[in-house]
């Protein structure tokens, strides 16, 4: 992983939560809740408190909005927070999705003890220009205090259609690899020190594009063995890890998910070595 030229403090941070395995690269399965900040009660987060904390322990940083982080996690969890702090969205308004603002300052994320804050960015919406200038703004504050700032792509309504062609919409000439590398190296250019994507066909261009961390989202909830076939393969296309939601907290089993995601990201497991883990813990 490129550490890049960054200074101690946000090294540091990094180290945090991108851990080192026996070869000595560097690689994370972040667990992200961040789910409640615009969708409400999420299935598998409606109470955290019963939900996400056996998860949180095999998690190397968790990404929060406030409300989870300060009523529903325990404080003396040592586990790196990435705290979510743009919103002003509901998905009542699918199609206010895009209209994001900064919510929580990042005086707030530095009493909270997070390492670092994220942020969505909707390339090529309505709200495109806003989006940016709260990445903008937000890592010259984060900056000031050595704090990470992960730069989400995220994908609003007119984006999803496209790329996945809800409602039989689908837009048959989108190329998502060049879409999510134009978007991720936005980004990156902007002031993220991670940027957290998802994965698709012609990866390589994703990963060549964009010289900051990778981190893939998880997305909607597939079977198991599917998500992991992903992971497996976003790995092996050189990203440096998972920020990963309902497809661990929305799994069967999700302690034994989130091991078996961990499989594959830090010891190189197979898809088939991975799924088998998850079966056996499982039981
Ligand atoms: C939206 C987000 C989500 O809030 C979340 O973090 C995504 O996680 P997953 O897709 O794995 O459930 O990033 O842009």
């Amino acid at each position: 992983m490129n550490f890049g030229q960054l200074s101690w403090g946000k090294t540091n941070r990094l180290a945090q939560i991108f851990r080192p395995n026996k070869k000595g690269e560097h690689h994370t399965v972040m667990l992200a809740v961040d789910h409640p900040y615009f969708y409400g009660p999420t299935t598998g987060l409606i109470d955290p408190r019963k939900t996400i904390l056996p998860i949180v322990p095999y998690a190397d940083a968790i990404s929060p909005a406030k409300g989870t982080l300060e009523y529903c996690l325990d404080p003396l969890i040592p586990t790196p927070v990435i705290l979510r702090v743009t919103g002003g969205n509901s998905i009542l308004r699918r199609e206010e999705l895009s209209d994001e603002h900064i919510i929580t300052s990042i005086e707030e994320a530095l009493k909270l003890n997070a390492v670092g804050v994220s942020i969505s960015v909707y390339i090529d919406t309505e709200h495109q220009s806003q989006t940016i200038k709260n990445l903008g703004k937000l890592a010259n504050e984060a900056g000031k205090y050595d704090l990470l700032v992960l730069g989400i792509t995220a994908v609003g309504a007119k984006l999803e259609e496209k790329v996945k062609g809800e409602g039989g919409k689908g837009d048959k000439d989108f190329d998502p690899g060049k879409y999510f590398a134009h978007a991720g190296r936005i980004i990156q250019e902007n002031g993220a020190n991670i940027v957290k994507t998802y994965f698709c066909e012609n990866f390589e261009q994703v990963r060549e594009g964009i010289q900051v961390p990778i981190v893939i989202a998880g997305g909607k909830k597939i079977p198991e063995k599917d998500a992991l076939e992903f992971t497996f393969r976003a790995i092996q296309a050189g990203v440096e890890g998972v920020d990963m939601g309902r497809n661990i907290f929305q799994a069967d089993k999700p302690v034994a998910m989130i091991q078996a995601v961990k499989s594959i990201v830090h010891e190189e497991k197979t898809v088939e070595k991975a799924f088998e883990i998850y079966n056996d813990l499982k039981q």
